[in-house]
């Protein structure tokens, strides 16, 4: 039993802040820090530490507590754990009762699993640096590949004995059980109840989880035997799962967080050769696509990646796929290519420190520019080629969970293609509402699974941003209101609903959750089947739904409220309603074309910029025709307003 003693000076010393920051980017906010959750996908911070209680809490899971309860629910260690942990951290000397037999036979299994795990990681080594096969062989092979002792030390590289038993009979000499050998995955046990080493004649790398504990190893061959695979990694076990490490994490993840950027390379090799060019904050995913939990992990610590692939078709497909997938875990991505047949590993060899930091430097181009280059390679100058490149990327800012991040992308997108942003924004829309669809389809199927996560989409419920874009929006978030609640009221002569359908006929809307609802409204209205909002409330995505109650809980409170407060007659809002619907076409138009004008002069700019004047003379004709119909609506607003 560890000592009360030791528990105390462990508090008297651990710093909360500190503690946690191991684990997630912190920032100062007023007395407390905050941070994103790392129990949740969310994209603004509810995390909170506050050291002078030395708490944290975290408001999107509801998870709370100390120090110790903090690395038990993020690092899943036992109480005992932790504070063994947080002793080793701040130097405290654990002081403990001499174990009972009973003790000893109950302490954790996986706590035998690390301890097993620490001693084959000394093994190893100590083979490599003092045996002289190890010597000889091991050492020699890393020599040849430019490794330094520093590097060796600091990734505590190993070799494993070429023979059978030689790691076995060594640990159990020590008083590791058999049992305990083959959960740790060293030791394959044959059916017939023999065993042996899994790692023979092969330089180890050991692969650490966050807290630097050795959980598995991989391990390379040297020579190049045929019908061996060139990597053995450990099995799964109860310490080790794949799919939620990245190897060299341990080692960069506080270069990670003061670079803000983890560059992500394929193999242990490239991660090792970075860090011995200078190049601190790089992990691997080890071979294969990244997963959901490695991005979390990434997330920890930065939001930016940076891919490093190879430059040979192989290395272009898996950075492409590498691209979306980071996209869809909500970072940002950058890529940096490699010359055809070099990788990470040699380049950064072949250049030398500087010269290979600044090849990152000045080779990393953000996922747009990457797919635009490649594509624009591969398209010469065939439009329709063309036009598949920018449908390739609007796909991957899809992808992007974020609207606020996916209308900067586009706006990027739109800059570098040189194309309008509502060309975009419609193939954007069309994507999304196919994926919404297809997702809705999905879930309707196993009806037994809750709704999806709910998808924010871009504020504009006041018009406080005065770009042409949010204009707009706040105009067709309008226009869903007064259909949702007055679809069926009549107007002079029609319905509220045949008069809005029919005046907006051809318009594409920008927001894609608003477009959504609008193409939904319309549906039921071609089809003669008035769709409420319960219809939306009850079919729809999270993003939907809190659209739609809003805009239908907004009704008449305020006039209602202040004409009893006043005792002034304030007309309700179905009074009139005659003139609100027809305003809002009349804003949703005008502000179409305030947006097509801004677009239109930039393509002007453009046009000149290239000196290509007879472009330049149809754009000012459609900027003449913009301003008539510009010109127009304001007049006929104008009236209605003055009446
Ligand atoms: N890998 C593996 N098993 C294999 C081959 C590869 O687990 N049989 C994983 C390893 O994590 C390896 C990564 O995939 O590091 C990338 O593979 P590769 O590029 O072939 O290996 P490198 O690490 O680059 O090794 P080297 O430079 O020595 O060829
Ligand atoms: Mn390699």
């Amino acid at each position: 039993m560890i000592l009360r003693e030791t528990i105390d000076e462990v508090k008297n010393r651990l710093d909360i802040v500190d503690v946690i920051s191991d684990f997630i980017t912190l920032k100062k906010s007023g007395q407390n820090y905050k941070g994103l959750s790392p129990f949740t996908n969310e994209k603004t911070p509810s995390f909170f530490v506050v050291p002078g209680k030395g708490i944290f809490k975290d408001f999107s899971s509801g998870k709370g507590g100390d120090s110790f309860t903090f690395l038990m629910e993020h690092e899943g260690m036992s109480y005992v754990e932790a504070i063994r942990f947080l002793a080793k951290k701040y130097g405290v000397e654990i002081k403990e009762t001499e174990a009972t037999e009973h003790e000893s036979a109950q302490q954790s299994e996986r706590e035998g699993l690390y301890i097993l795990m620490n001693y084959a990681e000394e093994y190893y080594h100590n083979n490599l640096l003092t045996h002289e096969e190890g010597q000889s062989i091991g050492l020699s092979y890393f020599r040849e590949r430019g490794f330094n002792d520093k590097t060796i030390e600091k990734f505590e590289l190993g070799y494993a004995l070429n023979g059978w038993e030689n790691f076995s009979k060594e640990a159990l000499s020590k008083g590791y059980s058999q049992d305990l050998l083959e959960k740790t995955g060293l030791v394959v046990k044959k059916e017939d109840g023999s065993s042996y080493d899994r790692f023979r004649g092969r330089v180890i790398f050991p692969i650490h989880n966050i807290s630097g504990k050795v959980i598995a190893f991989g391990a390379r061959m040297l020579g190049k035997e045929k019908n061996q695979p060139k990597y053995i990694n450990s099995p799964e076990t109860e310490i080790y799962h794949k799919s939620n490490v990245l190897y060299g994490l341990f080692q960069a993840k506080n270069a990670i967080r003061q670079n803000d950027n983890c560059y992500l390379v394929e193999g242990y090799t490239d991660v090792i050769s970075l860090h011995q060019a200078g190049v601190d904050n790089v992990v691997s995913s080890s071979g294969t696509a990244l997963t959901d939990e490695q991005i979390k992990l990434i997330r920890r610590f930065s939001e930016n990646v940076t891919v490093l692939f190879d430059g040979d078709a192989a290395g272009i497909k898996a950075a492409l796929r590498g691209i979306d997938l980071i996209l869809k875990g909500g970072l940002n991505v950058r890529v940096v290519l490699f010359p055809d047949g070099e990788d990470p590993d040699s380049y950064s060899r072949k250049l030398g420190t500087t010269d290979f930091q600044n090849f990152l430097k000045s080779n990393r181009k953000d996922f747009i520019s990457f797919k635009a280059d490649l594509f624009a390679a591969e398209a010469g100058g065939d439009p329709i080629r063309k036009a598949e490149s920018i449908r390739e990327i609007v796909t991957s800012i899809a992808i992007i969970p974020d609207p606020v991040k996916r209308s900067v992308y586009i706006q990027e997108t739109s800059n570098l293609l040189k194309i309008g942003e509502a060309v975009l924004l419609t193939e954007l829309n069309k994507i999304l509402i196919n994926e919404r669809k297809k997702s809705e389809k999905e879930r309707l199927r196993n009806t037994d699974e809750p709704p999806p996560p709910s998808d924010p989409i871009a504020d504009v419920s006041e018009p406080t941003k005065t770009d042409a874009s949010s204009m707009v929006q706040y105009q067709e978030k309008e226009t869903i209101r007064l259909l949702l609640n007055y679809a069926d009221e009549a107007l002079e002569d029609q319905k509220v609903s045949d008069f809005l359908f029919h005046e907006l006929e051809d318009v594409v809307f920008v927001n894609p959750v608003f477009s959504e609802i609008f193409e939904g409204l319309k549906e039921g209205w071609e089809k003669n089947e008035s769709r409420s909002s319960h219809y939306f409330i009850h079919e729809g995505s999270e993003a939907i739904k809190s659209v739609v109650t809003d805009l239908v809980a907004q009704r008449y409170d305020l006039s209602e409220h202040w004409g009893d407060k006043y005792h002034i007659h304030i007309p309700r809002e179905g009074e009139l309603l005659n003139e609100m619907a027809y305003t809002n076409v009349l804003r949703l138009k005008l502000r179409i074309i305030q947006k097509m004008l801004e677009e239109n002069k930039q393509k002007i700019r453009e046009a000149e910029g290239m000196g290509n004047e007879s472009e330049v003379d149809s754009i000012l004709q459609t900027q003449i025709g913009l301003d008539q119909a510009k010109k127009e609506l304001s007049e006929l607003l104008g009236i209605v307003i003055a009446r």
